[in-house]
């Protein structure tokens, strides 16, 4: 029999999403005019639009907090539920003291809470909601919540292949039981593990090594392997997935997955713009719109189909996460009744809408300073404000420095004497 969206018990997945959007981007079309090289290449042929850009002030800990305080402050979340926080991130800035940690005390969260960063290549961000998802159900987590929190900044050196594929963004997932969003089946995975040298980072680079198009291939084997296992342990068929969420290093890969889908189930192509404009398409806007979000790029896709798309009740999407190295899982999930809330609803247009357009100067020079990231140094006296809630300052005596505004506490008027924690 197959499964559906009633006989699956018990249920858990995601009850509130958040993507934290920075506000500067680069367009490609300005980029490909720099780099001497057609801008069809950039905007067709890889599908990109624009890349996020971080400005000094920020940094993976403050577009974590941001992405994390929105999910909190909209969806009228009480700091005291959230018993776990998982982050999922490349671009940690510590080999010990966790991302989690910093975003723990920003967020005003209760001391009662564990804290824990993942590292996994993109595959981070899904490995953190399945460990959020299997603690929610555990009899430890006495009916408190998990925040899931990703974020990347994907950074490749400059004229490099990966160059136009660069980005940054971060995601905040609530993750509880009896989730309002979309609950996740969580009686079937199919994962996948094979050691290969596709993209890494060495401790000692700011930027990935690449062998691009040999990632390509690895990424494409692993979802074939993932997919058709999942449809051998579920006895699922194409047709019961409404819709496909693909990790997004750049959305031409997410057209090049959907093509081999179609070709494992030899379905002709001359349906492709058919069933890719039903199925894939709408959860691809935000990833041309902010680039590669590494840990983010499956959850930045499912909120575009929220946002863009035809989410409704009882719909199963089939969901792809791919990080190099490589892991990768295919997975499902239904939508459920707070959907029709969300849909058309969820402010990516409006963060979309609201970004400043960085000129190629600027590019350079804000990649120069995210370079020095990692380095004792003072970037300037920012102070937070309504529009940067968590400001970067730099660091100091071997210590990242943030200002910040902790306002969903309940020990708000308490922490918020001590805003600047200089
Ligand atoms: P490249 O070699 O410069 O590009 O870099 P290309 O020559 O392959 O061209 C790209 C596409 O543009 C091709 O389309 C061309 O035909 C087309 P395709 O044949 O593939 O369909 N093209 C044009 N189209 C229209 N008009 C034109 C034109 N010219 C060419 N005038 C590459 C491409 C992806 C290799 C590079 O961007 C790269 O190295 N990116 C970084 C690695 C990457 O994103 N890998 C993806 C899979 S691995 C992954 O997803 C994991 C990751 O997220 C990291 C993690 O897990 O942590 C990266």
């Amino acid at each position: 029999m197959k499964l559906n969206s009633i006989n699956i018990e018990p249920k858990a997945g995601i009850d509130a999403i958040s993507i934290f959007v920075p506000n500067k981007y680069f367009s490609l079309e300005t980029l490909a005019k720099a780099r001497n090289v057609d801008k069809e290449k950039y905007t067709i042929g890889l599908g990109c639009k624009k890349m996020s850009v971080l400005s000094p002030f920020e940094d993976p800990v403050t577009m974590a907090a941001n992405a994390g305080m929105e999910l909190l402050e909209k969806n009228d979340i009480d700091p005291d539920e959230i018993g776990y926080v998982i982050v999922g991130t490349e671009t940690g800035i510590d080999a010990s003291k966790p991302i989690a940690v910093y975003i723990h005390e920003m967020l005003g969260l209760n001391t009662n809470c564990r804290c824990i960063d993942i590292k996994n290549a993109c595959y981070a961000g899904t490995a953190a909601l399945r460990n959020a998802l299997h603690w929610t159900l555990s009899p430890g987590s006495r009916g408190k919540k998990a925040l899931v929190v990703t974020t990347d900044v994907a950074f490749y050196n400059l004229r490099s292949a990966g160059e136009p594929t660069q980005g940054a963004g971060a995601a905040a997932l609530l993750v509880s039981k009896n989730p309002g969003l979309l609950s996740i089946d969580l009686n079937n995975e199919s994962v996948y593990t094979r050691e290969v040298m596709d993209f890494w980072r060495p401790n000692y680079s700011n930027t990935a090594i690449v062998r691009g198009h040999y990632s390509l291939e690895c990424y494409l084997e692993a979802l074939e392997h993932t997919y058709k296992n999942y449809k051998k342990y579920t006895n699922l068929s194409f047709d019961d997935f409404s819709h496909f969420i693909f990790h997004t290093p750049f959305p031409k890969m997410a057209s090049k997955a959907f093509k081999q889908m179609l070709k494992m189930e030899n379905i002709d192509f001359d349906n492709f713009d058919r069933l890719f404009s039903q199925k894939v398409a709408n959860s691809l806007i935000g990833g041309s719109e902010l680039g590669n979000v590494y840990t983010s790029s499956l959850f930045l896709a499912l909120n575009s189909l929220i946002e863009f798309g035809q989410a409704a009740e009882g719909r199963r999407i089939g969901l792809f996460s791919y990080g190099s190295g490589s892991s990768a899982e295919f997975l499902s999930g239904f939508f459920e009744k707070d959907i029709s809330q969300w849909s058309h609803n969820t402010s990516l247009t409006e963060k979309l809408k609201n970004r400043e357009a960085i000129s190629y100067d600027r590019y350079v020079l804000y990649r120069a300073a995210y370079e020095q990231r990692m380095k004792e140094g003072y970037y300037g006296d920012d102070q937070p404000s309504e529009n940067s809630r968590f400001v970067f300052r730099g660091v100091k005596n071997h210590q990242r420095q943030y200002s910040y505004f902790p306002c969903t506490s309940s020990k708000k008027e308490e922490i918020a004497d001590q805003i600047d924690k200089n």
